[in-house]
């Protein structure tokens, strides 16, 4: 299966206003339905409210966490073509499972906003129709350039608009997803950290209490948002990584840094690339929510981890970590 992320949007990256689209381009809805008709086409759903009804000639799977549950159900309205699911990341799991991980029959994710920005790190490749003005919208896509090469792209007019139809590839590990966590991965991340621990510190941490703190966090998005890389080449699709994410008011620079702790790789997966990965998702997450930067601190004997933060292009600073612990 090849998730491509599809879109259409302005040069400031407006793809939506008032759950509609800001301009009306022909070319950019004939080339939409020649590349989705007789696939399957994923979105949230408020991008299927703004449809109003079922595209002719697509599988429709979408997202609504209004469901309890992980499997698809068929809308009643729709029985044949429409399918609800309680979660993307589920839902994207089950059509892997269905049309095989191998194969490169696409599936398109086809947005909106919300969903764009979860599916970018899944995603194997982007269609994407760049308008050569800006618009006034309340829908982004997200900020993508890191995570992907672009391969082609033709230029086109229609009327006053000049526009590109452009691909891109993931530049992502084989097989590697980086999502949000769940509250399914507490154990893995309370693991994580207490390993992490004894090996760059020789901290041994109290199990309950890692487990609770992790737990904090998936419990209130205020605290943190952990990221996920997940192995998705075995049946099991095990995580095998994860970091945390916390902002950072700045009132220096009116504006917030994103921080980046707890970043851990299974020893049996390191050297393949998935840590930089998970650095390249949370560094586009921060472009996206408007951050100034990330910052992160490590350990002064823990060379390893410091050589790659250096190689991610992040400098050591000019501010050493005080502490009063109490
Ligand atoms: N230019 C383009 O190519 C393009 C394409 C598509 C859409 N758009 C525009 O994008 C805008 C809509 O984007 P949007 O971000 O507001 O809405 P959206 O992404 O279409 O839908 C968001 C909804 O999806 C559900 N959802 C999100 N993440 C989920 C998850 N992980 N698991 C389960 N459900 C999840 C939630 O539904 P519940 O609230 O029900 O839980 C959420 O409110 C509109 O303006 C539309 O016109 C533009």
């Amino acid at each position: 299966m090849k998730i491509i992320l599809i879109a259409a949007l302005a040069s400031n990256r407006v793809i939506g206003i008032n759950n509609t689209l800001p301009w009306k381009l022909s070319a950019d809805l004939k080339r939409f339905k020649a590349l989705t008709t007789g696939h399957t086409i994923v979105m949230g759903r408020k991008t299927f409210e703004s449809l109003g009804r079922p595209l002719p000639g697509r599988r429709h799977i979408c997202v609504s966490r209004s469901y309890a549950s992980d499997h698809l159900l068929p809308d009643p309205r729709w029985p044949e073509q429409v399918f609800w699911c309680g979660d993307l990341f589920s839902a994207l799991k089950h059509l892997k499972r269905e049309i095989g991980a191998t194969n490169e029959i696409p599936i398109f994710v086809i947005g909106g906003a919300e969903i764009y920005t979860q599916a970018l790190p899944l995603a194997d490749a982007l269609e994407l129709t760049h308008i050569q003005s800006s618009f006034e919208g309340d829908a982004f896509f997200p900020s993508y350039a890191k995570m992907f090469e672009k391969t082609d792209e033709k230029f086109l007019e229609e009327g006053e608009q000049k526009f590109s139809f452009a691909q891109y590839k993931s530049l992502r590990p084989e097989n590697i997803f980086v999502r949000r966590a769940s509250k399914n991965d507490v154990q893995f991340i309370a693991n994580a950290q207490i390993k992490m621990a004894l090996e760059s510190e020789g901290l041994k941490l109290n199990p309950q209490k890692v487990e609770a703190g992790v737990m904090a966090v998936l419990n209130d998005v205020l605290k943190g948002e952990y990221l996920v890389a997940e192995d998705m080449s075995s049946q099991s699709h095990c995580p095998v990584g994860c970091l945390l994410l916390q902002k950072e008011w700045s009132d220096w620079r009116n504006g917030t840094f994103l921080w980046i702790h707890s970043l851990y790789v299974e020893p049996s997966h390191r050297r393949k690339g998935i840590c930089h990965w998970m650095l390249t998702v949370a560094q586009e997450q921060a472009r996206t929510l408007g951050a100034l930067g990330m910052r992160l601190y490590v350990d002064k004997g823990n060379r390893d981890a410091q050589e790659a933060y250096r190689n991610f292009g992040m400098g050591g600073g000019h501010y050493d970590v005080f502490e009063l612990e109490f």
